[in-house]
């Protein structure tokens, strides 16, 4: 018994000076996706995505570090552990429901078309006979692999976006179907690309949500209390704001 009482001290000291340092939270992204996510001049990840995560995690209480993330294999970190969250204009679909976690939704978003000045597109159907770029995987390629095939070589599947709309630039694709707000963000920016928009009411209305490891109720529920707490106090409409205007 007496021995016993020696050794509480001790360990708790130990215990005390062993304490693991705060968690830090690495949350991946596609950092080829501006306004949503991309790196600046300076090689940091900014963006739409990257300011509403940052808000959230400061109302949860919990630290976190972005890291450039491909998106091909994105899905695929996160369920082995390698990224514990992903905020990367991710639409919530049923089919990626089925392998990952979702937060409630924060962004609503739509897919639209690029085409040069001068196409002939009016219209989604438009594109079957066409040859057409999309990033790999995306919602956007999934709408153009329904409409031509999967099978077909018109489809020209890139790992970026960015690089589709270089493609549309070089002529080696008639067009490149991805979310509005980075097509738009695109053609705004790159006036000498001489692009325009095509919109088309087929398209279904997407989401976007960030992704926890599937069965990560914890962390799910710290996310969407901080999302809630910033769409309640105004946070998230200021960060609105600074990347899309009034
Ligand atoms: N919203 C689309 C999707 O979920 C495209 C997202 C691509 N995001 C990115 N950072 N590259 O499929």
């Amino acid at each position: 018994a007496c021995g016993k009482k020696e050794e509480a001290a001790p360990a708790a000291a130990a215990s005390a000076a062993d304490a693991p340092p705060a968690r830090v939270y690495v949350v991946g992204t596609d950092a080829a996706y501006a306004p949503f996510e991309s790196q600046n001049e300076k090689g940091e990840i900014v963006g739409f995505d990257i300011d509403v995560v940052s808000a959230v995690a400061q109302k949860a209480g919990i630290q976190v570090k972005f890291v450039n993330t491909p998106w091909e294999g994105m899905f695929n970190t996160v369920a082995q552990g390698d990224r514990d969250l992903l905020v990367s204009a991710i639409t919530i679909t049923d089919e990626r429901k089925q392998t990952m976690d979702f937060s409630a939704p924060y962004f609503d978003a739509q897919q639209l078309i690029a085409v040069k000045e001068d196409s002939k597109v009016a219209k989604f159907e438009d594109l079957k006979t066409l040859k057409v770029g999309v990033q790999t995987g995306t919602t956007g390629d999934e709408v153009v692999t329904k409409l031509i095939g999967k099978e077909s070589t018109a489809i020209k599947r890139f790992e970026s976006t960015p690089l589709a709309l270089k493609e549309l630039e070089s002529g080696g694709v008639d067009a490149v179907v991805a979310d509005n707000g980075v097509v738009i963000h695109y053609v705004a920016n790159n006036a000498g690309s001489k692009f325009k928009t095509v919109s088309d009411t087929s398209f279904t209305p997407e989401q976007y949500g960030i992704v926890v490891k599937k069965g990560n109720a914890e962390l799910l529920e710290k996310i969407n209390k901080g999302l809630a707490d910033i769409k309640a106090d105004g946070t998230y409409d200021k960060i609105y704001t600074s990347w899309f205007g009034a």
